[in-house]
């Protein structure tokens, strides 16, 4: 990998499933990058296999073996600054980072949500959406900013709701158009063309005004 490649650092806290798909796009040619490092709070937690097998250094950084967040992120910092980390991915990272170290990396950390925000910001997404018997749902791409779940849009995608769903039959329907969304938006930010500025997110140096929609054209970026 070129000296000037994009070097990312995965965040994981459990499956990796989202670290397996940018994965399998770096390694089919889509993305121009490199991870760099993959650091899960979780000892267990499967992604770390899955980047192991993919030859990506692992750091466990659990939590539990800290007193305070601080202490917890100034391990992280040390970490990353171990890498010329130029973008950190938040892959189903299920720990709420503080104001000071988004700053810290302001405009670089970017996270996928399973909803389509700023519908049904926080946890058991897909519950609350067949509870609400709504018909529509899907995931979004965001930049991090220190409102949870609330920094730029990026990119969503939408599924429709059965009324036969249980969460985990949606929660499967939506995982599979993350794993498509996710790595478009690594795409653009590593290609330079996805960036923060002024408090929005910029494509191709427009402000999007709303998130891209996924359609067949964009998927066709990552074939
Ligand atoms: C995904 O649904 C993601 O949107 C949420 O946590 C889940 C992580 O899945 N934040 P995986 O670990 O990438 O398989």
């Amino acid at each position: 990998m070129p000296e000037n490649s994009c070097k990312i650092a995965v965040f994981i806290s459990g499956g990796g499933s989202n670290l397996q798909s940018i994965i399998d796009h770096i390694e089919q040619g889509h993305i121009n990058a490199d991870i760099a490092c993959v650091i899960s709070n979780k000892p267990n937690a499967y992604g770390l296999v899955r980047a192991q097998k993919a030859n990506i250094p692992t750091h466990i950084n659990d939590h539990k073996n800290h007193t305070t967040r601080e202490s917890f992120e100034l391990e992280l910092i040390k970490t990353l600054d171990v890498y010329n980390i130029k973008l950190i991915v938040l892959a189903g990272f299920m720990r709420v980072l503080s104001t000071t170290f988004i700053n810290k990396y302001h405009g670089n950390i970017l996270n996928i949500h399973p909803s389509l925000l700023p519908k049904y910001t926080g946890l058991n997404t897909h519950s609350r959406v067949l509870e609400a018997g709504d018909t529509e749902h899907g995931c979004s791409v965001h930049f991090v900013t220190s409102d949870l779940d609330e920094g730029p849009l990026v990119i969503q995608a939408k599924v429709k709701v059965n009324k036969s769903d249980s969460p985990d039959v949606l929660a499967a329907r939506v995982l599979e158009k993350e794993h498509i969304i996710y790595p478009l938006a690594v795409k653009w930010f590593c290609e330079n063309r996805l960036a923060f500025k002024n408090s929005k997110a910029h494509l191709d140096d427009s402000p999007l005004e709303q998130a891209v929609l996924l359609t067949q054209d964009l998927e066709t970026l990552l074939k």
